[in-house]
């Protein structure tokens, strides 16, 4: 058996080395107007839509926009793009489609007839959903030797034998620790699976650089097929769109707050603020009666993300009022007493320690003690020094409790590993959420089959439903849901003293 792929393997590299020269010239600019619906000097091709024949240019409608970067087609929507790698398009017994329009394979002059001209091999109408476009006979030729080594082509870092996967973490400064115990948690995990026998017979292969000038070159130097919990201090940003410019799936960054514009191959673990924020409210709203409330939010910027998402969810559940304003009106001893005046009981707070501590200041020598929620972390310490009045109304919301029970089986692995590859137990939070993105990319791999492709690999990502990967909450992504843990804890910080969990896992919906 083993032989016999050896053998298949040697004959399609020899077939493949002896491509001539024009099929590699005929391949790029195949794959120029596959992706980019461009001829070879860089000017879009011409197009027509529909039976107006309305004119469009080719770069606006790239084949592969719709038919999908790996050609496999689209598995839902309205009229379905479908398969259009060749080994597809010339089965002998031809294709029946959902709309029910059947025809022959294709040939390379029905396929020609096909793009130029919308018609399949048995003269069919093709859906006029589906582009025509103004090629030439050389340009459609391009196009099949494209098509044709399109099913063959493997996206960056993907070998016969091995997957490359990339991180960026930072290995000096304050936050080296924490990337150290990113990396070893990283390496642990790969190893063990490289033992476990790999996924679908490759191994995986971790490439790690400490910051993005580094990635830049030793990803050019060794492409890598995704970027696995990567961590990025100060440079969040630049990360999100080092990955776009890339087309690299990011997988579990560390500590970076859910954005919602992230490209779509970005896949978060935990909730940012704004989501923080509305599990608060769902707390509120089971134990303090949030329809007979009123409610302030002072946030950064109160047309911002947080402030938009307490608006909409106030509204949704009928809160008894919301007042929003900037942060930095607690720094304003007036603005304080007018919403004291205004009867408000709870207060979402998302501003610096600094406003925090003018703001409960100030309401404390006014005697007015509201609840004060907050979904911002690193508030916790400022709370602790809140007037002692406050006590049992301060609240926070954290998307990770050291303290959480950890039963699941994968949870039970991660204990495990842990162990065994000694880990220890310093900078817990790091290494759960670097095992967490690996069990995530691995059931990714898995489900995208040995076939994979980063769509395909996005695409199985997407689909996870409630999902065990370890010492996280259940995993759900989906075609609009970017954050995988979708909720949080609450807990009760005490002026002078702890913290106390007052809440298990609040999940909350999809914006
Ligand atoms: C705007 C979306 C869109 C773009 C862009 C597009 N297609 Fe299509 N294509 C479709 C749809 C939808 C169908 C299926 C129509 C149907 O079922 O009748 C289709 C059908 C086809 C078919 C017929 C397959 C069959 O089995 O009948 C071929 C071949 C094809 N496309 C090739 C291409 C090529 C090559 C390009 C780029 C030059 C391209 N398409 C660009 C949407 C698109």
């Amino acid at each position: 058996m083993r032989t016999r792929a050896a053998a298949t393997i040697a004959v399609v590299l020899v077939a493949l080395a002896s491509a001539s020269a024009a099929d590699d010239a005929g391949t790029d600019l195949g794959r120029r107007i596959y992706h980019e619906g461009r001829a070879a000097g860089g000017e879009p091709v011409r197009a027509l839509l529909g039976s107006a024949s309305t004119p469009l240019s080719g770069s606006a409608v790239a084949c592969g926009n719709c038919h999908g970067a790996d050609g496999r087609g689209r598995p839902e929507g309205g009229v379905l793009p479908p398969d259009i790698t060749w080994d597809e398009l010339t089965k002998p017994y031809g294709h029946q489609h959902p709309s029910g329009r059947r025809h022959g394979p294709f040939d390379e002059r029905s396929f020609a007839r096909a793009v130029t001209e919308g018609v399949d091999p048995n003269g069919g109408r093709i859906d006029a959903a589906m582009p025509r476009y103004a090629l030439s006979v050389s340009e459609v030729a391009a196009l099949t030797i494209y098509l044709k080594a399109l099913a063959r082509e493997r996206d960056p870092g993907v070998s016969e034998a091995t997957i490359r996967l990339g991180t960026v973490l930072p290995d000096a400064g304050p936050a080296g620790e924490i990337g150290r115990a990113i990396r070893a948690m990283l390496r642990a995990y790969v190893g063990d699976l490289n033992e476990r026998g790999g996924v679908h017979g490759r191994r995986l292969e971790l490439v790690v650089a400490g910051d993005l000038e580094q990635a830049a070159k030793r990803f050019g130097e060794k492409p890598v097929f995704a970027l696995v919990s990567p961590y990025a201090v100060g440079s969040e940003a630049r990360l999100l769109q080092f990955a776009a410019e890339r087309r690299l799936g990011l997988i579990g960054p560390f500590t970076l707050a859910a954005t919602p514009d992230a490209s779509l191959q970005t896949f978060f673990l935990l909730p940012g603020e704004a989501d923080l924020a509305r599990v608060l409210l769902e707390f509120a709203a089971r134990n303090a009666g949030l329809r007979s409330q009123r409610w302030a939010a002072l946030v950064p910027d109160p047309d911002g993300s947080t402030a938009q998402a307490l608006r909409n969810e106030c509204r949704r559940r009928e809160c008894g009022g919301l007042e929003v304003l900037p942060a930095s009106a607690a720094l304003d001893p007036g603005a304080v007493a007018r919403l004291m005046h205004l009867g408000i009981e709870g207060v979402l707070f998302a501003g610096s320690e600094r406003e925090f501590a003018a703001l409960t200041a100030a309401a404390d020598r006014m005697g007015w003690h509201p609840s004060i929620y907050t979904p911002v972390a690193g508030l916790a310490r400022a709370m602790t020094a809140a007037p002692p009045a406050f006590a049992g109304r301060l609240f926070g919301a954290y998307p990770m409790r050291a303290d959480a029970p950890q039963t699941s089986a994968a949870a039970r692995s991660f204990e495990t590993l842990r162990r065994d590859r000694g880990l220890g137990d310093q900078h817990a939070a790091a290494q759960r959420f670097a095992y967490a993105a690996m069990a995530i990319v691995e059931e990714g791999l898995r489900q995208a089959g040995r076939d994979v492709s980063r769509e395909r690999f996005a695409r199985a990502v997407e689909s996870l439903h409630r999902f065990d990967a370890g010492p996280l909450p259940p995993i759900s992504y989906g075609p609009g849901r970017r954050v995988g843990a979708l909720g949080g804890y609450v807990v009760a910080i005490e002026p002078q003293g702890g913290f106390k969990p007052v809440s298990d896992w609040i999940a909350i919906e999809q914006r």
